[in-house]
């Protein structure tokens, strides 16, 4: 361990597929409407890889081609290199966050570090929507151990997994992928406080099982006990950084339903204009929201130097994570 050194996120990049599901489309499939949708949501629109839009006769694409999991990780991994001023092979460690890998085996770490030229190491985390907050905590552990770069990702193609039939729930979920590099740097750790927490007896609130009918799902159960987690999780963290919410400049949720990260973000006491939001144009990417929305936030001009962000994800399991991120002191290359 060497607690000296601090970490940094020095890249962050997004990629999406170019299919665009709008809710009108969704009526197409079953009875339900745009504002019944959005009311509900937030969401107008999700981009799909796969599914009725993509590919209308099944079998779905196959492995390692366009539109799947590790194909969207390496597009957003390349341009958060590319910000970061590094190339794969800089890399020690790949840390893909993903619950709609592409194959059962290999991970799709290993394609995607076979992509990326990474030949450092390379795993899958599967936390569902609280995926890419696990692997920030892990990257931060991994840069306390000595690992110089880790290239974090959150990839999904949820869409492969929707039950297209099921009006229920298939108007939420849609793909893409986020990441960051994040780096050993020297000074202050930026990794303040975080929570991760399970509880594998609520498993048959949200489940997709294998060869089954895709995602099935108690909404209301799923909405309420989020918000309760969700909020129970970011506390703790706080406490554990000791920052007041008053302090967070950035609130980056997991992109589930607006309504639930308005809720959350209420109880907290964040403004809402301190909320990172891109639900209404992705819809619930599952591991990819949160670095979705954090880009989205970075190349909007939304954070400075020093500023305090906090992260907070919820999701099947059911998992919870949360981290308190001192933005910026990256290296000036
Ligand atoms: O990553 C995370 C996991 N998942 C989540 O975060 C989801 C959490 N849950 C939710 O976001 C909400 O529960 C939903 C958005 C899924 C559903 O919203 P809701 O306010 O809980 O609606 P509901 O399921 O209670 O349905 C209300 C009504 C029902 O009609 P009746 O029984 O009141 O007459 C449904 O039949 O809306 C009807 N309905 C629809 N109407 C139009 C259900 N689905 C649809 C639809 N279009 N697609």
């Amino acid at each position: 361990m060497r607690p000296e050194h601090g970490c940094a996120i020095t890249g962050w990049g997004s990629a999406l597929p170019s299919t665009v599901v709008t809710n009108q489309d969704m009526m197409t499939l079953f009875d339900t409407g745009d504002e019944w949708v959005h009311e509900r949501t937030g969401i107008r629109q999700r981009r799909a890889a796969d599914g009725p839009f993509v590919n209308p006769k099944p079998p779905v694409s196959p492995p390692g081609g366009m539109g799947t999991t590790a194909q969207l990780a390496a597009e957003a991994g390349r341009s958060a290199l590319q910000v970061a001023g590094l190339t794969g092979a800089d890399i020690d460690l790949l840390v893909l966050c993903t619950t709609s890998p592409d194959q059962l085996v290999p991970a799709t770490s290993s394609p995607l570090a076979h992509a990326l030229s990474i030949k450092g190491g390379g795993m899958d985390i599967n936390a569902a929507c609280a995926g890419f907050t696990y692997g920030l905590v892990t990257s931060a552990g991994f840069i306390a151990s000595g690992a110089e770069r880790v290239l974090l990702i959150g990839a999904e193609t949820l869409t492969r997994i929707t039950n297209w039939a099921d009006r229920s729930n298939a108007f939420l979920f849609g793909d893409g992928a986020g990441a960051v590099v994040v780096e050993a740097v020297p000074g202050e750790p930026a990794l303040l406080g975080w929570d991760i927490g399970v509880d594998g007896s609520l498993q048959p609130l949200f489940f997709s099982d294998h060869g089954g009918q895709g995602m099935t799902m108690r909404g209301q159960e799923v909405f309420r006990k989020a918000v309760r987690v969700t909020v129970e999780s970011a506390t703790k963290s706080l406490e554990r950084a000791k920052v007041r919410a008053a302090e967070i400049a950035l609130f980056v949720p997991h992109q589930a339903n607006v309504r639930i990260m308005d809720a959350v973000a209420e109880r907290l006491g964040i403004p809402a204009g301190r909320v990172a939001s891109v639900i209404e144009h992705t819809g619930n990417t599952s591991s990819a929201s949160i670095p979705i929305a954090l880009t989205d936030a970075a190349n909007s001009g939304r954070l400075a130097e020093g500023d305090l962000v906090l992260f907070a994800g919820f999701g099947a399991g059911m998992t919870w994570a949360s981290a308190v991120w001192r933005w910026g002191g990256g290296p000036v290359r």
